[in-house]
């Protein structure tokens, strides 16, 4: 079956969609995205992730192509023509493509460009990875200071992952100033003495629209939430780590630079979040 995509008003084949040389997204990386996962073809919080995508917008002052009721129907419309069970919609809007390159914004009219696609994972929330959790390393954050807009600026954490990857591992976490600030493409998280501690929002980094909702139920479950910078070395010393994202959940990690957290395996607390939240979220999707 071919993939359909969603490219500026119209569902085409992936072979047919194209967008403009000129692209700021292409040429300047001034585009923002959302990833929202699908689960049994049912959207885990759009309007987490329409909120976030108004914010990064309103902070680039990019117009937007539609409102978040016609996002809502596109995304509807591409599940149900590519009979996505599982799996994502990775969505981006970009500044638009004016007619030829300049670092000057083009005029406000130039129409924003909005692209969509699915990406099925089948079996997403049966991650083997949850059973055996991640290795991660750390390493310098080099990305800039805005992290909290989600841009398409993704270069580092591609590297990132690619160092990662050389180091026989899943990920890196990523340090400033001594604290880990977050994963590559994941917030992070340590649990020491039954206390969630994470890094606090901020422009350091992203604000997770799976941190929100963890955090949330963590809070409705009596547990401990420290919402702090932390250490690599406290994050080593610690009893579990995990992360969060659309596309993962909540993953455990279970060693820190080749150093072994907690038992060296998935913790208890870390897979009865991911239990809670796989469980709520299912419940709260939306057709
Ligand atoms: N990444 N931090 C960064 C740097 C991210 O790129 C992401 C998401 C997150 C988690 O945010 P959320 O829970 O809203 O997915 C944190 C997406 C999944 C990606 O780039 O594929």
């Amino acid at each position: 079956m071919t993939r359909i995509v969603y490219v500026n008003g119209e569902y085409l084949p992936e072979d047919q969609a194209k967008v403009s040389v000129f692209d700021r997204g292409f040429l300047f990386a001034d585009g923002v995205y959302e990833v929202t996962s699908v689960l049994d073809g049912k959207l885990i919080d759009f309007e987490g992730h329409a909120k976030r995508l108004a914010r990064s917008l309103n902070e680039l002052d990019m117009r937007a192509p539609c409102d978040s009721d016609r996002l809502l129907e596109i995304h509807r419309e591409l599940i149900a023509r590519n009979a996505l069970v599982d799996g994502m919609i990775y969505l981006q809007i970009t500044r638009g493509a004016p007619n030829d390159r300049d670092f000057a914004y083009p005029a406000r009219e130039t129409e924003p460009t909005l692209v969509l696609f699915t990406q099925s994972k089948p079996g997403l929330a049966e991650n083997p990875m949850a059973k055996t959790g991640m290795k991660v390393i750390s390493i310098e954050d080099q990305r800039w200071g805005r992290r909290d807009i989600k841009t398409v600026q993704l270069l580092y954490p591609s590297m990132g992952k690619m160092m990662a990857k050389a180091a026989g591992c899943d990920d890196a976490w990523m340090v400033e100033d001594g604290a880990v600030t977050e994963g590559t493409s994941n917030n992070a998280y340590i649990i020491k003495d039954g206390t969630i501690i994470t890094r606090n929002i901020g422009t350091e980094i992203l604000h997770g629209i799976t941190r929100a909702a963890v955090l949330r139920f963590a809070r409705e479950a009596q547990m401990k939430v420290e919402e702090r910078a932390f250490t690599v070395a406290e994050a080593q010393a610690a009893d579990e780590a995990f992360i969060t994202s659309a596309s993962t959940f909540v993953m455990p990690v279970v060693e820190l630079d080749g150093k072994p957290i907690g038992t060296g395996k998935p913790g208890p607390v870390a897979a009865r979040l991911r239990e809670v939240y796989l469980e709520e979220s299912r419940k709260a999707a939306m057709h």
